[in-house]
């Protein structure tokens, strides 16, 4: 190509030196060169039999060890009670069963890890291999190529040679599992109808959670909210948990004209109402009472119940009321059950009962 100054070249002239003329180009290193792959070091176990079987019997050992913390895993599980505590250096005060599951089951699964890595890094073929980029579809040489691969890499790996590596990790790995099967255990016994009943029952006297003493409806003045539960439930009883979850109560005074709910009404005292504090959603204690809309309100997902209507769900996850018991006063004038819940109390077990 020319042009009217005669030049060979359409070039601009301010490039460097080496870009625009002919013959005068300088070869530069690609500095993206691949400098291939270092040259192979054999490992001792490579050429030493001796530190081969070494190498084997530390992998077997370290199988052996995963397969014996399985076990000893279920047997503490077997032998610690859930409340039994010890004093372990330098943890402090910890609960034994928990301290020695989570220690046997590390021992369990740090032998299997140790074990899988130590066979890989000593006894595995370790010539590194450059694996070309192709075609994401492989044709049928490739894929022949592949199987031929994997029956090498099998063969050199000695899962079938080195039988006393393969039966440890086998064993290792059926019984690591075990560990999660025996746990299964704490989801039972079923509760069968236990959840169906609590502590209340006719004739039982509501007992102010504050003071202890019984509750007289002269006790209970409308706005306030008293918090009750059955006579006789001492907080020094091994069951004390378990019961007050199920019987723990809210009193509140409504005006009777108030009250919408027929029923309602009909199970309350001079217009003092009992309902359970445990919320249908989960279960959470309920604590916030609004007095001018009697609405109380469940501080864990903000169900909103209606206590001059039955206590019927307003707003929030909870999928049923909160269940009344049924009050009176005995001859004393302290307030009593009478009965127990019609309803079980708490979450949705309603649907299961
Ligand atoms: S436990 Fe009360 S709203 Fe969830």
């Amino acid at each position: 190509m020319s042009d009217e100054t005669g030049s060979h070249t359409d070039v601009p002239e301010n490039l460097p030196s080496g870009r625009g003329g002919h013959g005068d180009e300088v070869a530069k290193p690609n500095p993206f060169a691949n400098p291939g792959l270092p040259p192979h070091e054999h490992r001792r176990q490579d050429i030493d039999d001796k530190a081969a079987k070494h190498s084997e019997r530390v992998v077997a050992g370290l199988f052996t060890l995963s397969m014996l913390g399985t076990i000893a895993f279920i047997a503490c599980f077997v032998i610690f009670p859930v409340d039994k505590i010890v004093y372990i250096f330098p943890f402090g005060h910890v609960s034994a069963l928990n301290f020695s599951l989570g220690l046997t089951l590390a021992v369990a699964l740090t032998g299997i890890g140790a074990g899988a890595v130590h066979w890989a890094r000593t006894l595995m073929a370790d010539e590194e291999i450059a694996d070309e980029r192709h075609r994401i579809d492989a044709d049928d040489e490739l894929r022949e190529n592949v199987r031929q691969q994997w029956i090498t890499g099998a063969k050199e790996s000695g899962f079938g040679r080195r039988k006393l590596i393969r039966n440890t990790m086998m064993g290792a790995l059926t019984m690591v599992p075990l560990a999660g099967l025996v746990i299964l255990r704490d989801l039972g016994p079923l509760p069968e109808k236990k959840l169906d009943h609590t502590l209340w029952a006719k004739g039982k006297q509501l007992i102010n959670s504050n003071t202890n003493q019984p509750l007289r409806p002269e006790d209970v003045v409308v706005g306030s909210l008293t918090f009750a539960q059955p006579d006789g439930l001492e907080e020094s009883q091994d069951d004390f948990q378990q019961q007050i979850a199920k019987a723990a109560l809210m009193i509140i005074r409504l005006k009777p004209e108030d009250i919408k709910d027929k029923r309602e009404l009909d199970w309350s005292h001079q217009g003092i109402v009992a309902f359970s504090k445990i919320c249908t959603h989960v279960g959470c204690p309920i604590s916030l009472y609004e007095q001018q809309t009697h609405h109380v309100l469940c501080p864990c997902h903000q169900s909103t119940f209606d206590l001059s209507d039955g206590a019927r769900v307003l707003f929030g996850p909870a999928g049923h009321p909160l269940p009344q018991l049924r009050i009176s006063v005995n001859s004393q004038g302290n307030l009593i059950a009478l009965g127990d819940f019609e309803e079980p109390v708490g979450p949705a077990f309603w649907e299961r009962s």
